[in-house]
């Protein structure tokens, strides 16, 4: 890669700095927006269900024993954990909108139906999280649609594609997941909390376009070593 100018050639293409600019700050709004709001959701999610939530700090505090011992390899372990951030993430998506795709010059079909080239084509990612075509009972929140329930084989679990599909696929996927997995443990190891209903009850329901919009998520903390569990 060289410079030349403002420009900077690639091998096969030229960026020039506006574009460059461009992009760095979509990766700066992608980070911003989006992690935050997705732990938000899963702690949101598992306070609505005090059976969840207890289940959820009993696999941290049977796993491990010391906070020290929760580093990035050792989360994956945690199977309820990963089933309730799955589920989070289709119930309360970071990034609501339709991801856009230019049909090529030369058109194609799509579902039987011939698209001429040029045209911006997408799917509304919410509507596909929420459609009882792809999921059983598509707003209820239960983890154990992800740990193999029967009750939900039935569910298309191909049409879960949080972080888009194709070349243009979420590039910090999964940095996201580790990341998210590690400051959920590191809390919930730490604390028990409780939902604040009478502020937060309807958190979920956000509107927006690309992003939902934000709103505060309020809960009370509780320091708890999780002797007892
Ligand atoms: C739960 C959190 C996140 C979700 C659900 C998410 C979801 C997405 C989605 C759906 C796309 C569009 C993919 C497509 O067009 O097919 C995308 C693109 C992108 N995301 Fe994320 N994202 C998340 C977190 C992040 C974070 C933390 C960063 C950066 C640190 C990031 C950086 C990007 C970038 C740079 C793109 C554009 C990729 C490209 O066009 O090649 N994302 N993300």
């Amino acid at each position: 890669m060289g410079t030349t100018d403002n420009r900077v050639d690639l091998e096969d293409g030229i960026i020039d700095s506006d574009t460059i600019k461009r992009n760095a700050l979509i990766v700066i709004l992608s980070g911003i927006e989006t992690l935050p709001d997705y732990i938000g959701s899963v702690i949101y999610y598992m306070l609505q269900s005090p059976e969840h939530f207890a289940r959820l700090r009993k696999e941290i505090h049977t796993v491990f024993t010391v906070s020290e011992d929760i580093l990035a390899e050792a989360v994956q372990n945690l199977k309820f954990l990963k089933a309730c951030m799955n589920k989070s993430l289709r119930m309360a998506l970071p990034f609501i909108g339709t991801l856009p795709r230019r049909v090529p010059a030369c058109g194609v079909y799509i579902c039987g139906q011939f698209v001429k080239g040029g045209t911006t084509v997408g799917i509304h990612n919410w509507s596909i999280m929420y459609s009882g075509r792809f999921w059983k009972s598509p707003e209820v929140f239960c983890p154990d649609r992800w740990m193999d329930d029967p009750k939900y084989e039935d569910d298309t679990r191909e049409a879960f594609y949080p972080f888009g599909v194709g070349p243009r696929i979420c590039v910090a996927r999964n940095l996201v997941i580790i990341k998210a997995s590690l400051i959920l443990a590191r809390i919930l190891f730490d604390f028990d909390m409780e939902l604040e209903l009478s502020s937060s009850h309807d958190w979920p329901k956000r509107n927006g376009h690309l992003v939902p919009n934000k709103r505060p998520l309020f809960i009370r903390v509780k320091a708890d070593t999780g002797e007892g569990i």
